[in-house]
């Protein structure tokens, strides 16, 4: 076991973990983080994608000891304003689409969804179809073409 710190979600945490334990299960088990689900293990279905220092990436894939005291982490949980509750545009536009059926899949979606128009506007363009194809995130009740108006609707938001 050792301590690791690191923010997550805007605040510090300190965790015991041994070294080799998965991000995942330290945010789900030790800090009651849930909205990072467990699909696969080995990065592959990307249920649990969340961010790290801005960028998308899976927790179930990364051992804690590789997150640093500077490492940003955000999950689903992270994305509301913390002082009025409101939510992200994506959120919003998922629920104004009625995106999710069962649901599962649908925190690690928003969040690679996030990632991926912020890597598009970082080169000077908007999220396009190249853009989703690369979006590897599975949805076993096929909510795919939902999930692209969303994104299209809360890119125009995020400004
Ligand atoms: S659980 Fe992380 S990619 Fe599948
Ligand atoms: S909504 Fe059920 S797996 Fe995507």
């Amino acid at each position: 076991m050792s301590q690791h710190t690191f923010t997550v979600n805007g605040k510090r945490v300190t965790v015991d973990a041994d070294d080799k334990v998965r991000l995942l299960w330290v945010l789900r088990d030790l800090l009651g983080i849930t909205g990072p689900k467990y699909g696969c293990g080995i990065n592959v279905c990307k249920a649990c994608t969340s961010h790290i220092n801005g960028k998308a990436f899976n927790p179930c894939s990364v051992p804690v000891s590789a997150i640093g005291p500077d490492d940003e982490i955000t999950t689903i949980e992270g994305l509301a304003d913390p002082e009025t509750g409101e939510l992200h545009p994506m959120q919003q536009a998922w629920l104004d689409r009625d995106v999710a059926q069962c649901g599962y899949c649908q925190p690690g979606q928003i969040m690679a969804a996030i990632a991926k128009v912020k890597q598009a506007r970082a080169e000077g363009r908007e999220i396009s179809d190249a853009d989703f194809d690369e979006i590897r995130n599975i949805c076993r009740c096929g909510t795919y073409s939902r999930i692209r108006e969303a994104v299209r609707t809360a890119a125009a938001e995020m400004r």
